[in-house]
């Protein structure tokens, strides 16, 4: 029996998911009892959609975008067939009406392939985590950013020139603006939110910061602290409501995310029903996020769970704890540590450690904050950087400070 495909967007994931399902189909209806044909390809010149979906049982969505990508989602999902798609800007954006529409149709709606690549985590947060109380997501999602994170922290070179070997390699974008300010993090970090809590995360709720304004000197400093320096997305469960954001972060060597390089993604998922499981692989390419959706869609020729509505309201939080990477460059004259540490302390902002370096018009001072609530920390920044002596604005990165221990 065959099982029909029709297949939206034939660029690099959907020409390599096309040639992949050609390739597996034998192997697919040995295990399944179904073989998988692609029985339509609509591209910009090529193909009609709606006899596209008349001759399908299943529509895969690989155009990307949010228009017209959003629009063909919902009309196949209204003609009753189910929806694969490796989209995340449709998703993190209009994801609530699409979920919605596929729930009142009653067909599957899969998107692994939209976030981290190949790594499996929709389907360990949606199926295999399902009983689990999810608290924490930390995530490496973007491959482009961890690539020049690496490579200046491997050879010291500069953000701008380690962004240009990204893009003369094929992992950065000619305008890699999407993915180095941390929107395209923020996208799929909403997107594993709504997963993990059940409420309606979209990416407007997202606060992301990105990777522009790091320099080498700040990766060179940290390393000799036993510091790694990542682009971080967090989704968690607070006292005062659900917290999602994007921020670079140092990790202690010990984290989990902290030995992921080059342009690997990988997930952190943290409940007290299973302490933390970590998942990496690669982060994007072709035949890579073809492989994934390949896999959605052999999913879905079997019986499967729907999204559930969202469950809770819990409010956004707009204030969250965290610990602190703080560069001063100061004018090097007595009493300049005194006057830090006194701002810091009126915020109550304490300090782990801290090391003066250079001397004269060279001096810096580096610390390593205690955790704190983001507010007082920027309050003091703020008063900081008007002191007089201050050479340069302070730079900062959050740390993240846990480490898991195996429970016997
Ligand atoms: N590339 C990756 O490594 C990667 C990784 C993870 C997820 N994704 C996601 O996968 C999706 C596809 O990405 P991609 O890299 O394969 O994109 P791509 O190479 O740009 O291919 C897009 C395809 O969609 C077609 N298309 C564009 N606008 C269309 C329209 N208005 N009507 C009909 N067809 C249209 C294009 O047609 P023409 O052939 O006529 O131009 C092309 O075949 C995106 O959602 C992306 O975020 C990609």
């Amino acid at each position: 029996m065959t099982f029909r495909v029709g297949l939206l967007g034939h660029g690099t994931v959907g020409a390599a998911f096309h040639e992949l399902l050609d390739e597996r189909a034998p192997a697919i209806e040995a295990a399944v009892g179904q073989r998988p044909e692609v029985t339509g390809v609509l591209t910009r010149s090529r193909g009609d959609f709606d006899d596209i979906v008349a001759r399908s049982d299943l529509v895969v969505e690989l155009i990307g975008g949010v228009e017209p990508a959003r629009d063909y989602i919902l009309r196949a999902i209204e003609a009753g067939r189910h929806v694969v798609t490796a989209n995340k800007a449709v998703l993190s954006q209009h994801g609530e009406e699409i979920y919605d529409a596929a729930r009142r149709a009653r067909v599957q709606l899969r998107f692994e392939a939209a976030v981290g690549g190949v790594v499996p985590v929709i389907r360990v947060i949606h199926e295999t985590l399902a009983a689990a109380h999810v608290e924490r997501v930390h995530g490496i999602v973007n491959g482009t950013t961890n690539f020049i994170l690496s490579e200046m922290t491997r050879t010291g070179a500069s953000y701008e020139d380690a962004l240009a070997e990204a893009q003369a390699l094929g992992y950065a974008e000619a305008d890699p603006t999407e993915d180095v300010s941390g929107r395209d993090a923020a996208a799929k970090m909403a997107i594993i939110a709504r997963l993990a809590f059940g409420a309606p995360i979209q990416l407007d709720d997202v606060p992301y910061e990105g990777i522009e304004r790091l320099t080498s000197d700040d990766i060179a400093y940290a390393k000799e602290l036993g510091l790694s320096l990542k682009l971080i997305g967090t989704a968690e469960r607070l006292d005062g409501g659900i917290s999602v954001r994007v921020y670079p972060a140092f990790l202690y060597g010990a984290h989990p995310l902290a030995s992921v390089v080059g342009s690997f993604n990988a997930v952190t998922i943290e409940s007290t029903a299973i302490t933390e499981i970590t998942l990496s692989g690669p982060g994007a390419g072709g035949p890579q996020t073809a492989s994934a959706v390949l896999g959605d869609v052999i999913s879905a020729m079997i019986p499967p769970p729907t999204l559930p509505a969202p469950a809770v309201s819990e409010p956004l939080a707009t204030d969250v704890v965290s610990a602190f990477y703080l560069h001063l460059e100061v004018a090097d004259r007595p009493g300049v540590l005194a006057q830090i540490a006194e701002i810091l302390g009126l915020q109550e902002v304490s300090v782990k450690s801290v090391v003066q370096r250079g001397m004269g018009d060279d001096a810096r001072l580096e610390m390593v904050l205690h955790p704190v609530l983001e507010s007082r920390f920027k309050a003091a920044v703020d008063l900081i950087a008007r002191l007089e002596f201050m050479r340069s604005e302070p730079r900062f990165v959050r740390v993240i400070e846990e480490i898991f221990e195996e429970t016997p």
